[in-house]
């Protein structure tokens, strides 16, 4: 893998042959691939689309951009027809002209390769190239990831593109990295012969006989027996578990060769200091992003509200799983500046909510934060999305926000480089869970991400930073693991988090874990499957609810809702935390949570979804017995409070996300950077911000 790492003694011959404003500058440099060399070390950034303007027009939308200190544009991800106007007849003079434009203004330029969007002259020489949807309609040109992604065809001549844009541009010492496509696609698949054909392949290879396959699949339920390879069906909803696990692994390979095809060669053909990045989105589920961001220098992501105004929960636990993909710190690709275009109402984010969420971005570890768009094409389909210039090309009121935002980045940038998010808390998310949950829902209620963010926002609160990684990263630097939906759970999971707990660690399931193992199969024992031993205790039933149960213990009193499941201690070693009280006459007063020492550490299981009080008092039991102590000190309710460090530094970022002001105490005198001031206290006004160096 690549990355942007400059060795300390290149740096130092580097800067000793520089005038001393480069040296001052290549003395900060920062050793995280999110941050660029010789640049600030966060920064703003907007897409911006040359091609749809003469270049005319460039010198003063990139004054205006200089003038809102953006620092980077991301360009060209849907220009291939400007780039290659015909078959083999490549046009890259006007993106150059457009990224040396950009460098006089001191914006760097992060290439997109245009592969989303395959010209009009590719799709009509070759209309096989163009998605099957699963219905069988071949999907026509003039949208974007209208291409297939399994073609090899269009894989060919995706490689190609890139490959003239590496030749041209790997050496560009004002290009600073790659995006591969755009948003993958939507991991969107044609549903044709061809894939197929490959997917079976894929099974072929991965299962080795039909004999293997058919009985991890249980087959026999049904007559779904398959005599040849050639039977196995695409799932299009509605099919075996296992065929429809299997299926989402598929697209997962699918989309990481498609991106793979094209990294080969930009990386074979760029410097080393050029980082390729792909722009995920969130908590999209449409391939495991935990295998997508491998091969990527790190992760980046589309942060869309939407209708309606930012959750700092759910937005915060959504940059934090981005951070979890590669467990480092990531960029912000794309963000709305005050609305989208494609939600049910586009509505305006309130004046001060882009901010907020800029530095809520940072805070949980970007370290840029780019708007989606510059200024709209004056056709095309996304004419009514929110820009930072007008139709007319001056700036629209939303300008002087990211104006704002681009100041306070560049005056605080330094406290920033080197610095990241340490958590002790991990919460456990894992792809193969999530679908085997959304596949077999049992009641449309359940929501796995909704449970997530319920453990999240009660743990985050108290810990005041959180990890979300793969339920295989390394754990041993956590003092407390939830999982709160981790419902595939092989064997060798199993043994890794035992292994966690023996040392030491104290880890919380929640309902549905241990269920299935890696075929999507159910395991032949109880919940929670190969941890059932280590606890002393299982599931005897599992209860989709039609009304809330009360639930009361350790924790208090409340109620359980949407799953509620019968636990029951094989032997007198575990604890029960909490019961249930009268309910269904199965539940009445059978325990509810169970705790237990194993090895150094223990391990607790939470057969139910809790109240927002109860998981409130969960959490807090959960961070004492882990021994979690918070990252700074208490704030006032509304506030978010984040703290990064590394380099010997520690920054803290507070933001005020309630609708009146609130006033942080901190108990002593500390540096605030944004009001240039000392102080023990702070008043935030509503999405009001300040960045504090600890003294
Ligand atoms: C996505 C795409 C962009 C644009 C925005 C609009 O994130 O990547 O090209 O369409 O949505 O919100």
């Amino acid at each position: 893998m690549t990355s942007t790492r400059i060795t300390a003694a290149a740096l130092l011959l580097v800067a000793a042959l520089q005038p001393p404003s480069f040296q001052a500058q290549a003395q900060t440099q920062s050793s995280l691939p999110t941050q660029i060399p010789q640049r600030n070390a966060i920064l703003v950034g907007t897409a911006w689309y040359p091609e749809q303007w003469p270049e005319s027009r460039w010198e003063e939308d990139l004054r205006f951009m200089e003038a809102a200190n953006i620092k980077v544009v991301r360009v060209s991800e849907f220009a291939w027809s400007a780039l290659e106007p015909s078959e083999g007849h490549y046009d890259m003079d006007w993106l150059e002209h457009a990224i040396a434009a950009a460098a006089k203004h001191h914006i760097v330029t992060v290439l997109g390769t245009p592969t989303a969007t395959p010209p009009a002259w590719l799709t009509h020489k070759y209309p096989e190239i163009l998605r099957v949807e699963p219905d069988g309609r071949r999907v026509t040109h003039g949208n974007r990831a209208h291409a297939s992604a399994t073609s090899p065809v269009y894989r060919e001549y995706c490689r190609k593109i890139a490959e003239e844009m590496g030749k041209r541009f790997g050496h560009n010492p004002n290009v600073v990295g790659w995006q591969i496509d755009n948003e993958y696609g939507y991991a969107l698949m044609s549903y044709d012969d061809l894939t197929q054909k490959k997917f079976q392949e894929w099974l072929q290879a991965k299962y080795k006989t039909l004999e293997n396959l058919n009985v991890l699949w249980t087959t026999a339920y049904w007559s779904q027996t398959y005599d040849d390879w050639s039977e196995i069906p695409i799932p299009v909803g509605g099919h075996n578990p296992g065929l429809q696990l299997e299926w989402k692994r598929f697209v997962t390979k699918t989309w990481n060769d498609y991106q793979g095809n094209q990294i080969e060669v930009i990386r074979k053909l760029s410097d080393s200091r050029q980082f390729v990045t792909g722009n995920l989105m969130g908590f999209f589920d449409g391939f495991d992003h935990y295998i997508i961001t491998e091969p990527l220098t790190f992760a980046s992501w589309d942060d869309y509200v939407g209708s309606g105004h930012v959750d700092p929960d759910f937005n915060g636990l959504s940059h934090d799983l981005t951070r979890g993909f590669k467990r480092e710190n990531f960029w912000v690709m794309e963000t709305q500046p005050g609305a989208v275009n494609w939600a049910g109402v586009n509505n305006f984010l309130n004046k001060g909510e882009v901010r907020a969420m800029a530095w809520q971005a940072i805070a949980h570890g970007a370290d840029e934060v780019g708007y989606w768009q510059w200024r709209s094409a004056l056709n095309g389909q996304e004419q009514y999305h929110g820009t930072l210039v007008g139709p007319d090309g001056t700036p629209v009121p939303m300008y002087n926000e990211v104006r704002q935002i681009g100041q306070e980045f560049a005056k605080v940038q330094e406290a920033f480089r080197g610095t990241t998010v340490h958590s002790d808390v991990a919460l456990l998310y894992s792809y193969d869970s999530h679908w085997a949950i959304q596949f077999q829902k049992h009641t449309d209620k359940y929501d796995d991400i909704a449970l997530l963010k319920s453990y999240y926002r009660a743990l985050r609160k108290l810990a005041q930073s959180v990890d979300v990684v793969s339920a295989y990263a390394p754990l041993y630097t956590y003092k407390l693991v939830a999982a709160p939906d981790l419902n595939v759970l092989p064997k060798d999971l199993a043994d890794r988090l035992l292994t966690y707990v023996r040392n030491g660690g104290h880890l919380v399931l929640g309902p549905r874990s241990g269920l299935k193992d890696e075929h999507n199969e159910l395991l032949p024992q109880r919940q929670p499957g190969y941890l059932t031993d280590a606890l002393g205790g299982r599931v005897e039933q599992y209860y989709a609810l039609e009304k809330d149960v009360s639930v009361h213990g350790d924790w208090g009193t409340g109620q359980a809702s949407i799953w509620a499941e019968q636990l029951s201690l094989l032997h007198p070693g575990p604890k029960t935390l909490m019961q249930y009280g009268k309910s269904n006459g199965w539940l009445d007063d059978q325990p509810a949570v169970l705790t237990t020492t194993y090895g150094k550490g223990t391990l607790t299981y939470i057969g139910a979804v809790l109240d927002d009080r109860l998981m409130k008092a969960a959490a807090d039991w959960m961070v004492k017995i882990g021994g979690v102590v918070p990252a700074f000190m208490a704030v006032p309710e509304g506030v978010e409070v984040s703290v990064r460090s590394g380099a010997g530094k520690k920054v803290v970022v507070l933001i005020n996300f309630a609708a009146e002001s609130r006033r942080v105490e901190l108990g002593k005198a500390m540096k605030m950077l944004l009001r240039e001031r000392q102080a023990a206290s702070v008043e935030l006004g509503p999405y009001d911000v300040e960045i504090i160096e600890p003294l």
